[in-house]
């Protein structure tokens, strides 16, 4: 048979996250998040779109596992909402909360698909926003007993944990760039944040590992290929930089126990720095499993002197772009990947969201021919299949996403899912990608469309 084979046991999976499809955000006792404040009273959002009802996955979820089931999907990752567990984010456990995803895990196991379950996809509890969030140092204690709390529930069910999804976008967008909660424009304040995402990781995967707990666990970090826009010195050190920031910021401290040495020089003299110390760099330095990739475009950067305190910015370039606007460059992710694991020490990878937004459509035949998103993963799993070809540790790859869902500052006017959803009448269409994803699946190879 024609097409590029995986090695036995790669995993195929799905991905989501708890506020992009699960609504029933006040259901069975579960408190109030960031996000629900935040798309209640924002005017962030496009169409003032929230997540009360979604994909109404929460009532739904058995519908989902049997879509999940015919298209044969090997793994499914998707997070848990910690309002749902703690809804005033601390104190005692919501034990319905906790029966729901021990219920989806079950379910999911049952029917042959790996439950990898996130622990921090940015729905933080309102509450504890209340007392400072992520700014203040007490809620690595929080996370800590979250994470506890849910290891010990669903500890038995789960073989393949996260801890946070994409602490860069928790800490920058919501601190620096203002666009996610809690919306501040403060540099210093984002980096203190990631400095505390960082340790309440480090702390959570330590609990892990004193919890004996058998599985995996790692951590999903947005991660994007750098280019310099040029060979100019000047875009040459702003590409680096740009590296430093988004990718280096989060990987160095996790796989080297420092941040990067070049981008925290550079800062120190345009700002102070929070104090890191090395007893908080070692714990953040707590070995993990695997790296959780997840990567969608790629970045063309150059030197910009009226850009504080980073001074760059992205080009653009002739590229095509998806709906989302982000440049399409499938080498990118064979660059990225060779890019990590030299860096890295060949460490074990997962690339545990990579997918696309188009203008899909649900055609009067029932049908959604969304060629353009089957030719995106088609190019982006021929790049990983080089990469493994070349030596990287790669050993699953989950397609952001399953569901048509709630695309944040975008609301619902971005489709990534391997299924349309129709947001009125929560009907589920497997759009031509999915079909098509399931053969791949089948044939533990990729197939052309
Ligand atoms: C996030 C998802 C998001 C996707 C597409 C990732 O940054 O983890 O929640 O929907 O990208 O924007």
């Amino acid at each position: 048979m024609p097409g590029l084979l995986f090695p036995e046991g790669f995993i195929w999976g799905a991905a989501t996250s708890a506020y992009q499809i699960e609504g029933g955000h006040d259901s069975d006792g579960k408190g109030e998040s960031v996000w629900d404040r935040f798309t209640h009273t924002s005017s962030k959002i496009l169409n003032h779109d929230t997540g009360d009802i979604a994909c109404d996955h929460y009532h739904l979820f058995e519908k989902d596992i049997a879509l999940m089931k015919e298209l044969g999907v090997g793994s499914y990752r998707f997070s848990i909402s910690w309002p749902r567990i703690f809804p005033d984010g601390r104190g005692k456990p919501n034990q319905k909360g906790l029966d729901f995803y021990r219920n989806l895990a079950r379910l999911l196991a049952g029917n042959g698909i790996q439950p990898a379950v996130t622990l921090y996809h940015w729905d933080l509890p309102q509450k504890l926003q209340d007392l400072g969030g992520w700014e203040n140092r007490e809620i690595i204690d929080d996370f800590e007993m979250y994470a506890r709390t849910v290891f010990e529930a669903l500890g038995d069910d789960v073989p393949i944990w996260m801890t946070l999804n994409e602490p860069w976008v928790s800490s920058f967008v919501g601190n620096w760039y203002g666009g996610h909660p809690p919306a501040l424009t403060d540099f210093p304040t984002a980096l203190k944040v990631a400095h505390h995402l960082l340790l309440a990781h480090g702390k959570a995967v330590r609990a892990f590992r004193e919890m004996q707990m058998k599985g995996e666990i790692g951590i999903a970090l947005n991660l994007n290929p750098v280019y310099p826009a040029s060979e100019d010195e000047q875009d040459l050190a702003a590409a680096r930089r740009y590296g430093d920031y988004n990718n280096g910021w989060f990987l160095d401290p996790i796989f080297k126990g420092n941040y990067p040495a070049e981008l925290s020089g550079w800062l120190s003299e345009r700002l102070t720095l929070p104090e890191f110390s090395a007893e908080d760099m070692s714990l953040i330095h707590t070995p993990i499993d695997f790296l959780g990739v997840n990567t969608y475009a790629s970045s063309s950067i150059l030197h910009d002197p009226g850009d504080w305190p980073l001074q760059l910015r992205s080009a653009r370039t002739g590229k095509a772009r998806t709906h989302s606007g982000w440049e399409i460059y499938p080498e990118g992710l064979y660059d990225l990947l060779q890019y990590l694991h030299a860096e890295y020490g060949g460490i074990k990878m997962m690339i545990t969201e990579n997918g696309a937004a188009f203008k899909d459509r649900l055609e009067e035949d029932g049908k959604v021919e969304d060629d353009e998103r089957l030719v995106y993963l088609y190019d982006h799993i021929s790049q990983a299949h080089r990469a493994i070809r070349d030596g990287v540790n790669l050993s699953g790859y989950y397609v952001w996403s399953l569901l048509d869902n709630f695309e944040w500052n975008l609301g619902y006017s971005r489709r990534f899912g391997l299924v349309y959803v129709d947001f009125a009448t929560q009907e589920r269409t497997i759009k031509k990608s999915g079909w098509w994803y399931k053969r791949v699946i089948e044939n533990n190879r990729l197939v052309a469309g």
